[in-house]
Formats: C-alpha cells, sequence, structure tokens
C-alpha cells in the first residue's frame, strides 16, 4: 500500500451472485479522516460494497484492505476499527434504551469501567438522554436510526459504515442524523455512507456514483457538479411531455430532463437557445413560461452521468 493516509483500498473488487454482477472491478481510495458518500440507484451494488468492506462479505475476485487488513485474510482483526451498520440494522424492542446501547457493550466486550461514561457521553451525543428508559420498538423511525447508530459506535470504532441510515426517514430527523455525522467527522472518524438521497451526498467530502455495479464517477460534490457539459436552463411548459419531444433534437439542445413541472434543459449557449427554444414550442401552439437560468446540482450531474453510460 503507497499512501498511510488511505484507511480504505480496493483494487478490481468483484462479487457475483450467480449471473448478476453486482460489484464490478471496484478501484476504490478513501483517506483517513473523510465522509465517503456512496450514491446510485436500488440494486447499484452500495450493500454488496459495504458488507465487503466490513468483512462479512467475500469478493468473488480482486481485493480490498481496510485499516491496513486485508478483508479476507484478516476479518477478525478489521472488525475492532469498524463500525458497521447494516440497512436493517435490528435493535431488541423490548429492551429500553439503554438495555441496547449495555447489549452491544457486551457483545464488544467492553469493560464494566469504561461502559457507564462511555453510554452516557453516548446518550448526549445522540440525544437520546431523554428516552433512555423507553423500549426500542416505541422509538420513531428516526430515533431507532440514532440508537443504532449510537450502538455501533460503543466500541470507538476508528472507520464507521452506514447503509443508509436515512432512508425512510423524516426530513427534520435525517437532518438532526446528518449533524451528529458531521460531529463525528470533526473528531476524525472516517465514515462512509451509503445514500439514495443527493441532498445528503452535497453533504459529504467525496462521493462516488455507482451505477449496475461499477464506479462511474468519484469525486467532491462542487468537482462533480462541474462535470455536465453546457448552461442549464429551466422552463416551464404547458404540457411537459409535448414540450419535451418537440425539443428533443433541436439544435444546440445538449439533453432535456423533465423535473416536476420543469423542463430542465442543457443547452450550449444558453443566451441563444433560450429564446429559440421559446420560439420553437410558440410555433407548435405550446405556451411556456422562462427559461430561468439554473446552476446544476449533483442531481442534475448524476442523472445526466448514468443518462449516457445507458445510452452507450
Ligand atoms: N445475497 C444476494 N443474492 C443474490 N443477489 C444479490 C444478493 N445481494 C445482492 N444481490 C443483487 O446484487 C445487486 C446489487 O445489490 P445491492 O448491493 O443490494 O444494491 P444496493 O444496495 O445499491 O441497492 C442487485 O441486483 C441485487 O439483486
Ligand atoms: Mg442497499
Amino acid at each position: 500500500m503507497a499512501d498511510a493516509s488511505m484507511i480504505i483500498e480496493t483494487r478490481a473488487l468483484c462479487r457475483s451472485f450467480g449471473a448478476t454482477r453486482a460489484v464490478d472491478s471496484l478501484d476504490l481510495s478513501i483517506f483517513r479522516g473523510e465522509i465517503f458518500g456512496l450514491v446510485g440507484p436500488d440494486g447499484a451494488g452500495k450493500t454488496t460494497v459495504l458488507r465487503m468492506l466490513a468483512a462479512i462479505l467475500n469478493p468473488t475476485a480482486g481485493h480490498a484492505t481496510v485499516a491496513g487488513f486485508d478483508t479476507v485474510k484478516k476479518s477478525e482483526a478489521i472488525k475492532a476499527h469498524l463500525g458497521y451498520m447494516s440497512q436493517q440494522f435490528s435493535l431488541y424492542g423490548d429492551l429500553s434504551v439503554l438495555e441496547n446501547m449495555n447489549f452491544f457493550a457486551d457483545i464488544f466486550g467492553i469493560k464494566r469501567q469504561a461502559r457507564a461514561g462511555r453510554i452516557d457521553r453516548l446518550l448526549d451525543f445522540s440525544r437520546m438522554r431523554k428516552f433512555s428508559a423507553r423500549r426500542a420498538a416505541q422509538l420513531s423511525g428516526g430515533m431507532q436510526k440514532k440508537l443504532g447508530l449510537a450502538c455501533t459506535l460503543i466500541h470507538e470504532p476508528e472507520i464507521l459504515l452506514l447503509d443508509e441510515p436515512t432512508t425512510g426517514v423524516d426530513p427534520v430527523s435525517r437532518r438532526e442524523f446528518w449533524d451528529i455525522l458531521t460531529e463525528l467527522h470533526i473528531t476524525g472518524t472516517t465514515i462512509v455512507v451509503s445514500t439514495p438521497y443527493m441532498d445528503e451526498a452535497e453533504r459529504c467530502s467525496r462521493v462516488g456514483l455507482m451505477y449496475q455495479g461499477r464506479l462511474m464517477v468519484c469525486d467532491a460534490p462542487s468537482r462533480i457538479r462541474m462535470m455536465v457539459d453546457g448552461e442549464l436552463l429551466a422552463f416551464r411548459p404547458e404540457n411537459l411531455q409535448r414540450a419535451a419531444a418537440l425539443l428533443n433534437g433541436q439544435p444546440g439542445v445538449l439533453e432535456i430532463q423533465t423535473y416536476g413541472d420543469l423542463l430542465h434543459i442543457f443547452v450550449d449557449a444558453a443566451a441563444r437557445r433560450g429564446p429559440e427554444i421559446i420560439e420553437r414550442l410558440a410555433q407548435a401552439g405550446l405556451s411556456c413560461a422562462g427559461p430561468w437560468p439554473a446552476q446544476p446540482r449533483m442531481e442534475e450531474a448524476f442523472i445526466s452521468l448514468i443518462g449516457k453510460q445507458a445510452g452507450k
């Protein structure tokens, strides 16, 4: 391994399930202290990557090292360095918040002297103190995730692998969960988190976009946003589908994405193409509000990158 600041490294990592290539030749380098986002649609391979990094699933080809240990040859050594919260992370519903934390402290062999202080800090850190006596089954979805995180942190791992920790959680709890992650990040914990939410991807130091088992792009959010070609204009035509069909292939139109009741159109030159597009729609009898200049976000960039890949 070349770089000591690299804490996770995969080389040509593959995992197949029968004929399905869940993960295909993944080369990933994650640096100590990063908050790294693994993003991609359902079935992209995110969970399979995280399970291999957590050393609970063997690759079918290639290899990975985590904290300097090979995930196959040294899988037991890795576990002390790692907290892994699976997509279906399960708490004990009949146990209280405090009892769940004690249970995980038992599993990780946390000694009595260290335990009380640590649980105390985690109760504050996860904003769960008020609920310490409540049974886990009676917590809201968002609170269950926070408790899951607290239990995952009980052995103070230097690396945290979180598989869609906020999926299905309400927006306020999602934000709070991310505030907690940001605090962990500041203390130096390396975090790898998968998410289907683009606003969360924006909060990562770097993001890897997975699609059909492959890593399509891996960079800082600000750089990914700049990867799309052309300038972005937003329009609100009276008939979205008809307008999109009419404009497909129009000179200077690079790409069309629908966005709620808006059309997001990438063009080669906004000043010139904006009026041309309005004109084209008017000829077909379609009225249209706009154009408004828009800043491509990661969402647009990802749709564009996936679209190009799918079109190949
Ligand atoms: N245990 C398994 N057996 C068979 N196929 C699997 C298994 N785990 C994952 N897959 C397949 O691998 C692909 C990637 O799945 P997964 O890693 O769960 O993606 P994601 O987490 O991005 O939704 C999917 O096509 C999925 O159906
Ligand atoms: Mg998954």
